[in-house]
């Protein structure tokens, strides 16, 4: 409240909060429509929806979160869960951006998903099934590449996905299932990673969906430097760039467990490397 009548009294300062909002915008990922079942505009139903949505925006900005809310109101479910390294201030820009977007990206479809750096939002007319791990959105970064043979880098990649995930399955329910991690590829390059899945779902499921995930890297991204798989309970993304709002996560500090492991490769000793992988056990906020 404070900030938005701060924002309305000059044009110089509304100019400065849009400035700072553009910069501070969520990043749009991909979405999904169901197109299965429509309902029609100026119904009850559109009504429902937006109420739907908006409780999903004002719940986002609550830190007591942890990140995750689903709620189902009479016949719409729905949940948003946001990146581990985000706050709550971030989340719920982000949330607002992917409630806006998804009812102008998917007019009239009774079950929707949407996917940007910072958060995801889904929701739909009936209640998700619990073992979904699809529709499965795999994003190609084809700009960037590898400094290294293929061999090596996809050797190195799947270590540290499969660390990844096994770092992310090892909070209990209700903690965030998130992992960071860091590996040099070369002198010049580094590897960063991340692992996330819903803290409301169990290691079974997280397992399955991160299997379906990390499994989708060799078809939809062979070679490539970065890429992203957004699944509805889960997603994993590498980039040769540091892509997390908080990279001081990927330091080690107190409060997180840390793990280095030593990846071996026979050809030669000399191509041993440190990862090492992070993973908080409370809320980042
Ligand atoms: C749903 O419809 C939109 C618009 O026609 C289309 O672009 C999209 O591919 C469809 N989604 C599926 C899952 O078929
Ligand atoms: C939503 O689902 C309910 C229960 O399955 C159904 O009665 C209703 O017609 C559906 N609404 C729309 C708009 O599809
Ligand atoms: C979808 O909504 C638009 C207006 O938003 C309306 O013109 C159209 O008839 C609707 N389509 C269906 C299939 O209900
Ligand atoms: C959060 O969502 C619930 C619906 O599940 C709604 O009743 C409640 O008012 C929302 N809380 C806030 C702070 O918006
Ligand atoms: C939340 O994160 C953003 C981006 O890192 C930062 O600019 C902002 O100051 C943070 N807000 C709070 C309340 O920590
Ligand atoms: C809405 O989605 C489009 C993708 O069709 C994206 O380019 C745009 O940045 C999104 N806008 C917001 C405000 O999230
Ligand atoms: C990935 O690319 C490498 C080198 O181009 C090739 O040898 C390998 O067969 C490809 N793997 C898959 C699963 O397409
Ligand atoms: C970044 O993460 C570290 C370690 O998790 C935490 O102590 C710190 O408060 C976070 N910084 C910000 C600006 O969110």
């Amino acid at each position: 409240m404070l900030a938005s009548n701060f924002c309305t009294t000059s044009l110089i300062l509304q100019l400065l909060c849009l400035l700072f909002h553009a910069t501070s915008a969520a990043i749009y990922s991909a979405h999904f429509c169901t197109n299965q079942t429509f309902y029609a505009s100026d119904t009850k139903f559109q009504s429902k929806l937006n109420t739907f949505l908006s409780s999903l925006v004002s719940n986002s900005s609550l830190p007591s979160l942890n990140g995750f809310f689903r709620t189902s109101v009479d016949d719409i479910d729905g949940r948003f869960l946001y990146r581990g390294d985000v706050n709550a201030t971030v989340c719920h820009g982000c949330v607002a951006a992917a409630a806006a977007n998804i009812t102008r990206l998917c007019p009239n479809d009774t079950e929707s998903y949407i996917w940007y750096d910072e958060c995801m939002l889904i929701y739909s007319n009936n209640t998700f099934d619990n073992d979904d791990i699809v529709p499965g959105i795999p994003l190609n970064d084809e700009g960037s590449t590898v400094n290294t043979n293929h061999d090596h880098f996809n050797q190195l990649l799947s270590n540290v996905l499969n660390s990844l995930e096994g770092k992310a399955l090892e909070s209990s329910m209700g903690e965030k299932k998130f992992a960071v991690g860091a590996v040099s590829v070369t002198s010049a390059q580094t590897l960063y990673g991340m692992a996330q899945c819903e803290p409301d779902s169990t290691s079974g499921r997280c397992a399955a969906c991160f299997g379906s995930a990390i499994s989708t890297i060799p078809t939809c991204c062979n070679g490539s430097g970065g890429a992203r798989v957004l699944l509805p309970i889960c997603s994993i993304r590498y980039q040769l760039y540091p892509f997390l709002y908080n990279s001081t996560m990927l330091i080690p500090s107190s409060g997180m467990h840390i793990i280095m492991y030593i990846i071996d490769y026979e050809s030669s000793p000399l191509t041993q490397v440190f990862l090492i992988v992070l993973k908080r056990f409370n809320s980042v906020h």
